[in-house]
């Protein structure tokens, strides 16, 4: 057994900023932090557009920043969490440029504020288009430098440790449940460990691999929630994903798709069809930049209506050398399939990207469940509501890593020792799995039938068929568990079957449509009286 005051499942911003205020602050505290591959992969890792936040109070303010967040969330925001990280914002992204984090500056030597779609105002902080990749070193690199902080990888958290595990019977409405640290397969020996806390944080990321295009890494398979929902605690607005607009169309279909910065457009690439024609003033008045969810949609109608593989960005009338300080990775990676940006359109279509829902937190990151804290994509925080604004995500991370750490630090004392009498994950009965296929052809199997059925456009009919094929992958699924030694594979699938039920499920009791969640069958928004009805 291994214990340690916080356990952190998650190495990417929404951990290492929690781990890191922590560890900086209490250096006598023992903080775990776990990943399931290599410290560096992460979601964070691939954020290209950058961090929102109100910079250069001149032209922006909170009141816009807060304005934009709650019409992109299209009446669904909880307006107290979007003031709390529009106003905390700033001063979280300050501290993250003193570990070390670089963002551009402009000739003047002011940061060089950018623009994605539902923004008002210049606002988003950016390295070129690898600012994730930049933020994720500078946190590594800072979890190095303290001590107290342990970087466990290719460790994979399988459950979370609760009052179940002591033989008691939890259900969805039982009080009280209580985390005391979580199941983790060590990777490199094979073994199950229990990892034993006072305190527990989820920082797991998103789940876009539950889709067959999408830009999140093969990592993304919304872990974190399923343990949530597993431990019986709340989650909420899983109807809600997220579908970027422009990932790179690329018929040999790459896993992750290559995502074309929504910064792009800001910077005056323009939508076309594939013959040169614009089309997004036909959708929303703000054209290219209108909100995500708007513009996804607006190219899925289009590619439909035209039966075309993709629609197209247009940048061949932007200044090259702008274009290339900018977007150098976006620049090479088209270059490296034959397409020129400054001569040719580049092909997209819409890919999986976000997935608003997650595990229910409050102001100050605490889940349903006691002793158990969650930041990042994993969460439901109530900032982004029906539809995230561009770049919020990375603001909301270190908002509400922040928050936590208050909250664990006023606590921690108070909690003098873990749960005795937890016992040790019991292998017994299982075998080693024949055949692998069995595993990988149900993933395929899942992606499939959730592009299909519950992707951009839903409708009754097309969820209760992804409902019942669902049900026998969970069925198969649970029963290769019961039967099965674990590995990282069976995991997943196990989880993200769990995150496509939760949206299809979510998705067939919306019975409107509503900022990402469109269905033909109620095409129309509910008013307010009648939301609080439902
Ligand atoms: P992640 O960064 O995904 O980290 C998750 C961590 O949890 C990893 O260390 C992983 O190993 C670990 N983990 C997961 N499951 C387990 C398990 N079972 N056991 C152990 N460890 C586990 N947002 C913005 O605000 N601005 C942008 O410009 C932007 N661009 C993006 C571009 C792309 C291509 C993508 C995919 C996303 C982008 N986003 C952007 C979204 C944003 O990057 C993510 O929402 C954010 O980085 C999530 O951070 P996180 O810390 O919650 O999770
Ligand atoms: C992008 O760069 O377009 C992604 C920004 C985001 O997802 O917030």
């Amino acid at each position: 057994m291994n214990q340690s005051d916080v356990l952190v499942l998650g190495a990417g911003i929404a951990g290492l900023t929690c781990a890191l205020k922590l560890a900086h602050q209490r250096p006598d505290l023992k903080i775990n932090v776990l990943t399931k591959t290599h410290e560096r992969e992460s979601n964070t890792r691939y954020a290209q557009g950058g961090v929102a936040a109100v910079w250069n109070f001149e032209t922006d303010s909170y009141e816009k920043h807060i304005a934009d967040t709650l019409d992109a969330g299209d009446g669904l925001c909880d307006l107290d969490i979007v003031k709390i990280v529009v106003k905390e914002g700033p001063e979280r992204v300050r501290e993250i440029i003193e570990w070390g984090a670089r963002f551009d500056k402009n000739k003047e030597k002011k940061y060089d504020l950018g623009r994605e779609g539902g923004h008002s105002e210049n606002r988003i902080l950016h390295y070129k288009d690898l600012t994730g990749w930049e933020i994720q070193r500078t946190l590594v690199e800072q979890a190095h430098k303290t001590d107290n902080i342990e970087i466990l990888e290719h460790f994979f958290a399988i459950d979370l440790i609760t009052q179940h595990n002591l033989g008691h019977t939890i259900t969805r409405v039982t009080p009280g449940i209580e985390c005391y640290g979580a199941y983790a397969l060590n990777k490199n020996s094979g073994e199950i460990e229990t990892l034993l806390a006072k305190m527990t944080v989820l920082a797991t990321g998103g789940g876009g691999q539950v889709y067959r295009n999408t830009t999140n890494p093969v990592i993304a398979t919304g872990d974190g929630m399923a343990m949530v929902y597993r431990a019986k605690g709340r989650i909420e607005n899983m109807e809600f994903v997220q579908f970027h607009p422009t990932a790179l169309y690329n018929p040999a279909g790459d896993n992750p798709a290559f995502l074309i910065s929504e910064a792009v457009r800001g910077f005056g690439g323009i939508l076309k069809s594939p013959d040169g024609t614009e089309f997004m003033q036909k959708y929303d008045k703000r054209g290219s930049l209108a909100p995500r969810d708007i513009v996804a949609r607006a190219i899925d109608r289009e590619m439909k209506l035209q039966g075309a593989e993709h629609m197209c960005l247009d940048c061949t009338h932007l200044d090259k050398e702008g274009f290339i300080a900018h977007f150098p990775t976006i620049y090479e990676k088209c270059k490296s399939i034959g397409i020129d940006p400054m001569k040719d359109m580049i092909p997209v279509t819409p890919a999986c990207h976000y997935l608003c829902g997650g595990a229910k937190t409050d102001e100050m990151g605490r889940t349903t469940v006691k002793f158990l804290y969650a930041a990042g994509e994993c969460t439901c925080t109530g900032l982004h509501g029906a539809n995230r604004l561009a770049s919020n995500s990375l603001l909301e991370a270190m908002v509400f890593a922040h928050r936590i750490s208050i909250d664990i630090l006023e606590k921690i004392d108070g909690i003098k020792k873990v749960k005795k009498g937890i016992p040790e994950w019991d292998a017994r009965g299982t075998m080693q799995p024949q055949e692998l296929v069995l595993i990988t052809q149900s993933m395929k199997e899942l992606k499939d039938l959730m592009s299909y059925y519950v992707g951009i456009v839903r409708s009754n009919v097309r969820l209760k068929r992804a409902n019942d094929r669902l049900y026998l992958l969970y069925k198969e699924t649970e029963e290769l568990y019961r039967e099965t030694t674990l590995s990282p594979q069976l995991c997943e699938l196990r989880n993200i079957i769990t995150i496509a039920y939760l949206i299809t499920r979510s998705a067939s009791m919306r019975r409107e449509s509503r900022g990402l969640h469109f269905t033909t069958d109620f095409p129309e928004k509910l008013d307010f009286v009648d939301l609080m009805v439902l």
